[in-house]
């Protein structure tokens, strides 16, 4: 086979932790040749976000375009969309894409709805969070809420396993193929819970006590994403993906002077 292509459309993180930087080294830890289109672009370090610059739709509309016309791509990760223009822009091309290669198998989204972040800070707009349900999420094979995302998509509070399940089940009423609810604020393991409207799986982890989690969620959606441009099935994928990203927070590392990075390239360096 020749080498696997996966695209992230997410923004930038100069710190390198996160975003389009953590997607491109996840896609090259498990040689997948990566690709990127930028949302915006953010001044960022292990200290906090001091600015975002969201590029203008039509731009990243460019970029998505350019990529897909040559390239095509076995996955694309969608991570941080920022603006309700950006977040149509972006719908729009990949139903483009999809009526233009009618007959071919469609193109695999795994869409990471970043709206709040592991903090509790609030990512997107509620204008722009409505476009995404509505545009975004049918479009999805699998969407990786976290808990905090979880309760916003449900509309319900969601601290237990059995409440990400209920939360799963209507999310997945929404229209993605399949919903994984991630657990990764739970007290107790880190337990993600897949749906796919016929049965439950969950992926466990024991809960790390580290500050190393910038980028986890950014990380762990690529990482499936990655597995997937390689042929794995979806369940096989996300245990993949489960396990690469828990060692990528148990050997994490102090890159700046507020919270560590995750070690990438953990089975190399
Ligand atoms: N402390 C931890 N120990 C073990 N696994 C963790 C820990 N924190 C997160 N994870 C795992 O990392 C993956 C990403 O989940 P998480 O809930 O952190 O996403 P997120 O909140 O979207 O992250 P981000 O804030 O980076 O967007 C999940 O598989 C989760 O279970
Ligand atoms: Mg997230």
């Amino acid at each position: 086979m020749g080498v696997p292509k996966a695209l992230t459309i997410a923004g930038s993180d100069s710190g390198g932790g996160a975003g389009i930087q953590a997607d491109l080294k996840t896609f090259s830890a498990f040689r997948v040749f990566g690709m990127s289109v930028i949302t915006a672009v953010t001044a960022q370090n292990s200290l906090g976000v001091q600015a975002v610059f969201n590029l203008p739709p039509e731009f990243v509309g460019r970029q998505i375009e350019s990529v897909l016309s040559d390239f095509g791509a076995d996955v694309v990760k969608i991570g941080m969309l920022s603006t309700a223009p950006i977040i149509a822009e972006v719908a729009e091309r990949l139903r483009a894409y999809a009526r233009e290669e009618a007959g071919r198998d469609p193109l695999r989204v795994v869409l990471d709805p970043v709206m709040i972040a592991k903090s509790g800070d609030q990512l997107l707009q509620p204008e722009a969070r409505a476009a995404l349900i509505k545009e975004l999420l049918p479009q999805a094979l699998v969407v990786t809420p976290n808990l905090h995302e979880a309760e916003a998509l449900a509309d319900m509070p969601v601290a237990t396993e059995a409440d990400m399940e209920e939360a799963a089940r209507r999310i997945l009423a929404l229209g993605p193929r399949n919903v994984l609810v991630k657990g990764g604020h739970l007290r107790d393991a880190a337990t993600d819970i897949l749906w796919n409207g016929r049965d439950f799986t969950r992926f466990t982890a024991a809960r790390l006590a580290s500050t190393s989690t910038h980028g986890t969620g950014c990380t762990f959606a690529s990482a499936i994403a990655a597995c997937l441009a390689r042929g794995h099935a979806l369940k096989d994928a996300i245990s993949e993906a489960k396990a690469y990203v828990t060692a990528a927070i148990r050997e994490g590392f102090q890159a700046g002077r507020g919270v560590g990075a995750l070690r990438h390239f953990v089975a190399s360096w």
